[in-house]
């Protein structure tokens, strides 16, 4: 049986395409959520056929919590068994991470462990790194420190800028995450 994936975006949604594109013999995306109302992801979406909600964090105030039991109720009442987060812009609390526990997967753009967290691209040549590219992992409580699930990897240039690294790691990031989404789904 195919596992019932929702994908939560907060922007312009291209894993998500890749997610969409990539033949779906193992997942089946029935949801997306997006915490911006605007995110161009959502259109991707429609044009797919796939249900495109919206749940804005901004009413919630500083209550995560709160936000993420709205999700939650969102993500039941589809019957999702998996989640994948594609550039979904908000911090999950233990609440959610451990309500969706070995069900919650993400893709970041280095290779992990190194720089968890935000800017890997300036940091990865700022550490004079001779390499770089994406992780896709579970999440847990402590960001982007899951298990991997898959890494691609490609080599730094001399010339290489912030920029040229996000466009070649994100190219990569797109044939990686339908990958390993669809190997994960097989085990489950
Ligand atoms: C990607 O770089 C991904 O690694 C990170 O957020 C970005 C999302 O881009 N988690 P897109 O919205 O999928 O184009």
């Amino acid at each position: 049986m195919k596992k019932r994936v929702a994908v939560l975006i907060s922007g312009r949604g291209s894993n998500l395409q890749a997610l969409i594109d990539a033949e779906q013999d193992a997942y089946e995306i029935v949801a997306v959520v997006s915490n911006i109302l605007c995110a161009a992801g959502l259109d991707r979406a429609r044009a797919a056929d796939i249900e495109a909600l919206t749940l804005d964090h901004k009413p919630f105030g500083k209550d995560r919590e709160a936000f993420e039991r709205e999700l939650n109720a969102l993500l039941q009442s589809r019957k999702i068994d998996l989640i994948a987060l594609a550039g979904f812009m908000r911090v999950l609390t233990p609440y959610f991470v451990n309500a969706w526990q070995e069900r919650l997967v993400n893709i970041h753009p280095s290779l992990l462990p190194k720089f968890p967290g935000t800017k890997t691209h300036e940091r990865a040549l700022a550490a004079g790194e001779s390499e770089h590219g994406c992780t896709v992992h579970l999440v847990t409580e402590e960001i982007d420190a899951g298990r991997i699930l898959g890494q691609a990897r490609m080599p730094i240039h001399a010339d290489d800028t912030p920029e040229t690294l996000a466009e070649r790691v994100l190219t990569l990031e797109h044939n990686l995450y339908p990958r390993c989404l669809a190997d994960y789904a097989r085990t489950l």
